[in-house]
C-alpha cells in the first residue's frame, strides 16, 4: 500500500451533489466492511447505536406513533443497513448533508431519515432533533467508520471511535467541519470516504418498455411464494415475516420504491431473496412495473388533484395517475398515517 498521505486540502469535502435518484451505478467488487459488535463503544454512544440498530431492524416498535405500515427499515436496507447495493447506511451517512431535488433544499442526515418515515414507512416522521433520529444517526455513524481512512476506520477499536454530540450526529458526515477527521488523519488514513455499493446500482432500461402483463408472469413464478398472490406478504403472530409489496401496509405513492426504475434496481440486485442478479434486466423492469401498477397508500403530497400530483412529483417514473384495469391509480388509494400533517 502506498504510504502517501493526502494533502491537507483533501480534508475539504467534495461539492454538495445534486441528487434525487442516488448517484450510483459504478460496479465494484470490494466494499467497506461494517464494524463488528466488538467495536461497539461503551457508554452513551454505544447505547444510542444499539437503540438505533433496534429501531432499524424492528421498526414496528415505532408504530403507531411514527410508523404507519407493516414495514421495517431493514426490508429495503438489507442486512441491518450493512449490505452493499441495498442502500447501505454506512454510505448514506457519509453522503449528507446534501441537496435533494425532492424537497429542494440541503438535507441533513436526519431530514433524509424523516423522508423514509413519511414515504417508505407511510408514517409521521419524528420531529428534528428527536431521540429516535439521534439513535438512528448514531447507528449509521458507527457503521460509517468503515468507509473512512482507506480502511483505518474499520480497524478502530471501540475506544478509538470519536464521540460526537447529538447535534453533530444528526448532520451526517459529508461536511467541511466533520469533527472526527483528525483521528483518521493521525492514524494515517485519507479523509475521502470510500462509497462503492451506495444505493441500488442502476441497470440500463431494457430494450422493451416495462410491461405489466409480462411482469405479472414473473411475479407469479418468482415472487408469489413469499410475497403472496395479492402482494400482501406473510405474517406470523401478526408480524410480517415477508413484507407486503402493495396494499395498505406497504410503502406509499411518494416513496422511492414506487418509481419503476428504483424498484427495478432494488429487485435486480436483491430479489428473489437469496438469488440476487438472477433476473434479467427486462424481467426486473417488468416485475417492477407490475408492482407499481397495484394500489398503495396515497402520496402524502396529494392535495386533491391526481393529475397535478403526478405532473409535479412523478413525471413518467410511475403508474400513479394513469389508468390500469379501468381505474385511475391514486383515485382510491389507501389512507396515509393518521397523524399526517400534525
Ligand atoms: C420500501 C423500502 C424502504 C423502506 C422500508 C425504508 N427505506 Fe430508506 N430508502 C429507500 C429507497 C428506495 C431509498 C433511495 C431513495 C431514492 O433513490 O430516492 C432510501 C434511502 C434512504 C436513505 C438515504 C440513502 C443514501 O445513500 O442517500 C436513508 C438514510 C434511509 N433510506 C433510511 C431509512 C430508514 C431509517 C428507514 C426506516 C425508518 C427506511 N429508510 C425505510 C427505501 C426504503
Ligand atoms: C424467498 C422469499 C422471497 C422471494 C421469493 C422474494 N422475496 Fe422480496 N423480500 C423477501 C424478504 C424476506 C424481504 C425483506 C428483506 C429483509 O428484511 O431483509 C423482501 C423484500 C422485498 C422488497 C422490499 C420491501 C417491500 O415490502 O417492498 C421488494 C420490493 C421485494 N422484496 C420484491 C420482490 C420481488 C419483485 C420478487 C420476485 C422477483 C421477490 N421479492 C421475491 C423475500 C422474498
Amino acid at each position: 500500500m502506498a504510504a502517501e498521505k493526502p494533502p491537507l486540502k483533501n480534508t475539504k469535502v467534495a461539492k454538495l451533489a445534486i441528487q434525487d435518484e442516488l448517484p450510483v451505478g459504478k460496479s465494484a467488487t470490494e466494499f467497506p466492511a461494517a464494524p463488528s459488535w466488538q467495536q461497539l463503544p461503551s457508554g452513551e454512544l454505544g447505547e444510542k447505536v444499539l437503540r438505533g440498530y433496534s429501531y432499524f431492524v424492528n421498526s414496528q416498535q415505532l408504530a403507531p406513533k411514527y410508523v404507519g405500515n407493516g414495514l421495517n427499515c431493514v426490508n429495503c436496507h438489507m442486512d441491518a443497513g450493512k449490505k452493499e447495493n441495498a442502500a447501505p447506511l454506512w454510505a448514506a451517512y457519509m453522503s449528507y448533508p446534501a441537496y435533494r431535488k425532492k424537497n429542494d433544499k440541503i438535507n441533513a442526515f436526519q431530514e433524509r431519515l424523516q423522508g423514509c418515515f413519511l414515504y417508505s414507512m407511510n408514517g409521521t416522521p419524528p420531529i428534528m432533533g428527536d431521540d429516535t433520529l439521534v439513535d438512528l444517526s448514531a447507528y449509521a455513524y458507527w457503521l460509517a467508520q468503515a468507509t473512512l481512512g482507506n480502511g483505518v476506520g474499520a480497524k478502530f477499536t471501540a475506544a478509538d471511535i470519536p464521540v460526537p454530540t447529538d447535534a453533530e450526529l444528526l448532520q451526517g458526515g459529508k461536511r467541511d467541519d466533520f469533527p472526527f477527521m483528525p483521528a483518521y488523519l493521525a492514524a494515517g488514513g485519507s479523509t475521502t470516504p470510500v462509497l462503492p455499493g451506495r444505493g441500488y446500482p442502476k441497470i440500463d432500461e431494457p430494450t422493451l418498455p416495462g410491461d405489466i402483463t409480462r411482469g405479472k408472469v414473473v411475479y407469479q413464478q418468482q415472487c408469489v411464494a413469499c410475497h403472496g398472490s395479492n402482494g400482501q406478504g406473510q405474517q406470523v403472530n401478526q408480524r410480517y415475516v415477508f413484507p407486503p409489496l402493495w396494499g395498505p401496509d406497504s410503502y406509499n405513492w411518494g416513496a422511492g420504491m414506487q418509481r419503476v426504475n428504483t424498484a427495478a434496481y432494488f429487485i435486480k440486485h436483491n430479489m428473489p431473496l437469496g438469488m440476487p442478479n438472477s433476473l434479467s434486466d427486462q424481467e426486473a423492469w417488468d416485475v417492477a412495473s407490475y408492482l407499481d401498477s397495484r394500489d398503495r397508500p396515497q402520496d402524502p403530497r396529494y392535495q386533491g388533484d391526481i393529475k397535478q400530483t403526478r405532473r409535479q412529483f412523478h413525471g413518467n417514473t410511475s403508474y400513479y395517475g394513469t389508468e390500469v384495469d379501468g381505474k385511475i391509480l391514486g383515485n382510491a388509494s389507501y389512507p396515509n398515517h393518521p397523524n399526517k400533517g400534525q
